[in-house]
């Protein structure tokens, strides 16, 4: 039997490009081009990189698909996507023990809050966090630049589901400009610099699990970021800690699990 899905999907994506093509007359040389291009993309690809990925990301498309499928009552905090460095299994770390571990970059002390819809605090909750380093490079980037598991963490929301994670803060990051997607952005003028953050994913039982980040406020990149993933509410502040180093924090509110 025909898919009748996949059969809606392309005859609307000819229909789309068909309007495209006469609407700003596309020349043969363009279509070329973008051929090319295309190919370009698919000889990018190798086992450690992921560019058809990374075009649907700078597309924004993962990110609308993300906000699609995790639609969410009010409060809770957006879902956005989870991007090529999240790694399973990070060490399981003490409340306030440091999750950077090689000694550089600027101290900062990160409060998360897990709470629900009522703004009622779960203990017990998974908090994953990993994010990159001052120079903008994730661990398993660059593995003999850093310790394995360097900027990576796991740890249980207390009593009142809190946790606070010793870290350090992140350096902005240039999403990988060397190939095709690269060239694209920069033939637009658009910058391949994604904001500084911190990536989270949070879980508790009976909850839907949360993958997001957080954006530094700061960063003169937040208004452009190339995976339009920075919503207004995943923007955090880093303030000067009374004892030194930078302190911010966040209240990361989860939606139950939908019935089955
Ligand atoms: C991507 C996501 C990230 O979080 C990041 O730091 C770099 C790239 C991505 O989805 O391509
Ligand atoms: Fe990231």
């Amino acid at each position: 039997a025909a898919d009748q899905r996949l059969a809606l999907l392309v005859s609307t994506l000819v229909a789309d490009l068909a309007r495209l093509a006469e609407e700003h007359r596309l020349g043969r040389d363009e279509l070329r081009r973008v051929i090319g291009f295309l190919s370009e993309v698919g000889e990018a690809c190798s086992d450690q990189r992921q560019e058809w990925v990374l075009l649907a990301d700078a597309l924004g498309l993962t990110s609308t698909v993300e906000r699609l499928v995790t639609r969410r009552p009010a409060p809770a905090t957006p879902n956005t996507l989870i991007g090529p460095f999240y790694r399973k299994g990070a060490p399981e770390r003490a409340d306030g023990e440091s999750i950077c571990l090689d000694g550089a970059g600027e101290p900062l002390l990160f409060t998360a809050e897990v709470v629900d819809l009522d703004e009622a605090p779960l203990p017990g909750a998974l908090v994953e966090v990993w994010h990159a380093n001052a120079d903008g490079l994730y661990e398993n980037q660059a593995p003999d630049a850093q310790p394995e598991y360097n900027l990576r963490g796991a740890y249980r929301s207390g009593p009142d589901g809190t946790v606070r994670i010793r870290t350090i803060r992140p350096g902005g990051y240039s999403i990988p400009d060397d190939g095709p997607v690269g060239h694209l952005l920069a033939q637009l003028g658009m910058s391949p610099e994604r904001p500084a953050h911190l990536h989270f994913r949070v879980s508790a039982p009976g909850y839907q699990t949360l993958t997001t980040h957080l954006f530094d406020k700061s960063d003169p990149a937040i208004g452009s970021d190339p995976l339009f993933a920075v919503h207004p509410a995943l923007v955090a502040e880093m303030s000067p800690h009374p004892e030194g180093g930078l302190a911010a924090s966040f209240r990361f509110v989860l939606a139950r699990q939908m019935p089955a």
